[in-house]
């Protein structure tokens, strides 16, 4: 295996973080330094990161339902309560992606750097729907419809979307980007505010039941379904 990607498996960095440490020489193979990402390596080769080895852990996938005001960070420099602090793990983990911190909603954590990444990548287009309570209430046909288009923000146009009225003034969009503030800057795009914005649903999982603020630990099968087709 690749040494950066064995690094993000063991639980060590990131994917993109792995890469940073290997070049700033702080990752060793046996006696020597080794800054190639891609030296191919395994449990036996004596892989240590600053001089403390380093080893493949099991992978771990919490699906953790996010209160309002919590960080989706895997630290914070001012104290405040992150996700990772709402989930029982000896693990060192880190949140798949990202919800504003008065986003509520699924959110999932893992220990696979890697894995991390992957479900987050643009090219897997993994589906993610969320609720929205908006002021106005009434959403026009017109404003349907550029929703489901595309609405030009200032980092592009969006993709196109899944979106269905709920009735009191919540709606539920499915979309397969996740860009920074992407459903409150769409919704402002087409004259909205955002009072409210959960989401329920990422890949083939969904919040099913489980109370504002609780986690829980993804089965093997629900990994492998998530890892095998995360769209
Ligand atoms: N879109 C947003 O605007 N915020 C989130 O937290 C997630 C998606």
């Amino acid at each position: 295996m690749r040494l950066a990607k064995f690094l993000a498996h063991s639980g060590a960095a990131s994917r993109r973080a792995a890469d940073g440490l290997i070049a700033a020489g702080r990752v060793t193979v046996g006696p020597d330094v080794v800054t190639d990402p891609a030296r191919d390596v395994d449990e036996s080769s004596g892989v240590a990161l600053d001089g403390r080895p380093v080893q493949p852990e099991p992978r771990e996938v919490h699906l953790l339902n996010k209160p309002q005001g919590v960080l989706s960070t895997a630290k914070d420099t001012h104290g405040r309560r992150t996700v990772v602090e709402l989930v029982a793990s000896r693990r060192r983990l880190y949140p798949v992606g990202r919800l504003d911190a008065d986003t509520t909603g699924l959110i999932l954590l893992t220990n696979d750097g890697a894995l991390a990444e992957r479900l987050t990548h643009p090219r897997f287009e993994v589906p993610r729907t969320y609720r929205a309570t908006i002021e106005p209430r009434e959403l026009s046909e017109h404003s349907l419809a550029a929703l489901r288009e595309g609405v030009e923000l200032e980092d592009g146009l969006s993709a196109p979307a899944r979106v269905r009225g709920l009735g009191g003034g919540q709606i539920e969009l499915v979309l397969r980007e996740g860009r920074n503030r992407q459903v409150r800057r769409m919704l402002e795009g087409v004259g909205h505010r955002v009072t409210a914005l959960e989401r329920v649903a990422f890949g083939g999982l969904t919040l099913g039941g489980l109370e504002c603020g609780a986690s829980r630990r993804l089965t093997a099968d629900e990994i492998e379904r998530l890892t095998e087709s995360p769209g």
